[in-house]
């Protein structure tokens, strides 16, 4: 059992509400045609984090079986919680990508996302293989770091990106350590005698009020943000151990930043500012 991610690199919250604003209501379609969710299907997500993608394929395809596993012990509870608060039947289990506590060819679909660059490639396929059936999916999904080209809402960020540059906080050098470039992941998917392995490169747009189709959204998808901000500079400022005065400017400029641009939005001042994630996903078949 280990608390690592949540305690040391992202909390369990900020994960969850940065997960909930990528993978909505509005492109959800996407991430299921990328996934290749049908129904019936028994589904494993391998680093489920908070559970948002296992919970958002329980909820739309409800006769699948799907189950998620985390190292994490509080990644865990949470899924936990929030599938109860669904109303949904996920099986959620603390445990190791690398001992998986399932039987031999059992499921039709095991996924990841954001879980490659964490391990060695070994470790990282070795018990996913054997659980997969023969002919089932293998789905790894993860983003895209190099390349961006958002939009941001610029009012205060100057200010806050200062506030940043103040703290100091300790690295963790081993996470992110084994990010390689597709084509070597494809290359190894082949040297273990996957079939049919095929690549896909996507923008996720999360972020574009100005261009949703109801003021709702549009407000919602600004209260993700601010939300998703929040989280992460009340993480960072944790870890950091920096001053009640610090934390309190930062949070200050960021409710000052979210405010105005609510404001924009209720003037009807558009400026179409936007946030996206570049995924990479890559299937194979055992
Ligand atoms: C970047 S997070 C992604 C979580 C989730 N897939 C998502 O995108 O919302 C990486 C997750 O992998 C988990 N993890 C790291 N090493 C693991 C391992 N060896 N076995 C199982 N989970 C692991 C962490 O606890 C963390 O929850």
């Amino acid at each position: 059992m280990s608390n690592f991610w949540s305690k040391t690199v992202q909390s369990t919250e900020l994960l969850d509400t940065s997960r909930k604003e990528k993978f909505n209501e509005n492109n959800r379609k996407l991430w299921f045609n990328l996934l290749q969710i049908r129904n019936d299907l028994k589904v494993l997500e391998v680093g489920c984090g908070s559970g948002h993608f296992t919970n958002m394929i329980k909820t739309y395809y409800p006769t699948c079986e799907v189950y998620g596993i985390d190292l994490d012990d509080n990644n865990i509870k949470f899924a936990k919680t929030e599938s109860r608060k669904l109303n949904i039947d996920v099986h959620y289990q603390v445990a190791d990508v690398k001992h998986l506590p399932f039987e031999d060819n059992s499921f039709d679909i095991v996924f990841s996302h954001t879980l490659i660059e964490h391990l060695p490639f070994d470790d990282f396929i070795k018990e996913q293989k054997r659980v997969l059936k023969k002919g089932g999916k293998l789905i790894i999904m993860r983003v895209d770091m190099v390349k961006k080209n958002d939009k941001p809402f610029m009012y205060l960020e100057d200010e806050i990106n200062q506030v940043y540059s103040g703290i100091s906080y300790p690295k963790n050098t081993n996470v992110g350590g084994y990010l390689e470039d597709p084509d070597i992941t494809m290359q190894r998917l082949d040297q273990y005698g996957f079939n049919k392995i095929k690549f896909n490169y996507d923008r996720i747009i999360f972020y574009m009020p100005d261009i949703e189709s109801s003021k709702k959204v549009a407000i919602s998808q600004i209260e993700k943000n601010y939300q998703t901000k929040l989280s992460n500079a009340i993480f960072v400022t944790n870890r950091g151990k920096v001053s009640a005065k610090t934390k309190d400017k930062l949070l200050n400029l960021l409710k000052r930043q979210y405010e105005e641009r609510l404001r924009l939005l209720n003037l009807n001042k558009k400026i179409f500012d936007f946030q996206s994630s570049l995924l990479i996903t890559i299937c194979a078949k055992k």
